[in-house]
């Protein structure tokens, strides 16, 4: 199979394998997915293996940031992969993931995340189970009493990519969050004109939301505020439809402020859908975290990570005043010895005993590192 950069004028010949693989697209739900995936056909990243003139898989590399305790680290959204029916389970998928890997250094990306339709293909290049996309039921007329105070909100459009963009990333930031991406403008502006996507920005947070499949219900795909009052401001407004929506499924995060704002919460299902996240650069990846304040830890390392030599060997890392270091050591006697699974599951804060009795952490002492990636990650996109 020869792999190679799709051009602006090749995404079509994509679809006939992406129905096969993941459903057949009408030609709306074709032109929305080519909308979205124009930005990164655009900027190279979109990729096809190719036997006999054919294409037999494709996957793309979303050009992404990735907020680490409120610090923005770029990454690799890996998305669209898939290989054609009558060509799997020849080796064909692991050969597309490998040369994704080796473009996500290229590109210099020092995490790649992605969401995993099956899990061991990416285990075995390094990526674990880091975070989850979680949505639950909120009744709709529990959000329209929310509001207390009037706060000044605008609908928004195409136009206002920038501004919102920059609005979420100060919300994120500033909350020290774990885990939601941010988007390249050209990709909001996609989103901020999706038909049926109903789009408000206040001055400190942003809300998007649109009725379900079924027209039934109301479903927040966004929902980022940086205070009280302008959280309780755009729920109320996707509240304010209650007397034709009984019910708005939100994409939250596990400890989203609304679900502390409401005035009844027993019991609640949670639908989590998991991602996974490779730590693709180890030293660049922890230079760019944040780590919370107050919190230090020092650690001596050992990374096994064949795939991505360049992480590998002994390493010593320093967590001080909210920032990491990972440098080059001679060897420790007894370090914290991991591959790259258990790499990226620290780094996604998965406590520590959990990675030494699922066998991805071993060795040496690991006092201080859980305290110091402690994080809850989620995600509030699906790609
Ligand atoms: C998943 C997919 C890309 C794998 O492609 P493939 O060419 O068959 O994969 P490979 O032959 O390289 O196999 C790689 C590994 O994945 C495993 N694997 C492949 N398909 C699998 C499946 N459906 N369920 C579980 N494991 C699977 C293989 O067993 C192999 O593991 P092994 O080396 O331990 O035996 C392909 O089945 C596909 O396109 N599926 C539909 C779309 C999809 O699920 N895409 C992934 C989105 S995240």
């Amino acid at each position: 199979m020869q792999i190679r950069v799709l051009g602006s004028g090749e995404l079509d010949e994509t679809r006939d394998i992406r129905s096969r693989a993941f459903g057949r697209l009408s030609d709306s739900a074709w032109a929305q997915s080519a909308r979205m995936a124009r930005p990164a056909l655009e900027a190279g990243r979109q990729f096809a293996g190719f036997e006999g003139g054919r294409i037999v898989a494709t996957g793309r590399l979303n050009d992404l940031t990735q907020w680490w305790q409120g610090r923005a680290v770029s990454v690799a959204g890996v998305g669209g992969v898939a290989v054609a029916p009558e060509a799997r389970g020849r080796g064909l998928g692991r050969a597309l993931l490998t040369d994704l890997l080796e473009r996500c250094v290229r590109f210099g990306h020092p995490l790649a995340m992605l969401y995993p339709a099956t899990t061991p293909l990416y285990r075995s290049l390094g990526w674990e189970h880091a975070g989850g996309l979680h949505h639950v039921e909120l009744p709709a007329e529990a959000l329209r009493t929310l509001a207390a105070e009037r706060v000044p909100v605008r609908r928004v459009g195409p136009q206002d990519a920038e501004e919102v963009a920059a609005v979420v990333a100060r919300v994120h930031e500033a909350a020290g969050d774990c885990g939601p991406i941010g988007w390249r403008h050209g990709v909001w502006r996609v989103l901020l004109g999706t038909e049926g996507h109903y789009t408000y920005l206040a001055e400190d947070g942003f809300v998007s939301y649109r009725w379900d499949g079924n027209g039934e219900g109301l479903e927040v795909t966004r929902l980022v505020a940086g205070s009280e009052g302008t959280l309780r401001a755009l729920w109320a407004l996707v509240g304010s439809g209650s007397s034709t929506a009984a019910s708005v499924r939100a994409c939250v995060a596990p400890s989203d402020p609304v679900l502390w704002a409401i005035r009844e919460r027993e019991c609640e299902t949670v639908d989590r859908r998991q991602w996974m996240l490779r730590v693709v650069d180890a030293p660049a990846a922890i230079g760019a975290r944040g780590f919370p304040a107050g919190v230090s830890a020092r650690a001596a390392l050992l990374i096994d990570d064949p795939d991505v030599p360049a992480n590998a060997g002994h390493w010593h890392l320093t967590v001080e005043d909210g920032t990491g270091r990972l440098e080059r050591s001679g060897g420790d006697p007894d370090p914290v010895r991991l591959g790259a699974r258990g790499l990226a599951a620290l780094y996604a804060g998965v406590p520590v005993p959990t990675l030494r009795r699922a066998g991805l952490l071993h060795g040496g002492d690991a006092g201080t590192l859980g305290a110091a990636f402690a994080a809850t990650p989620y995600a509030l996109d699906y790609f």
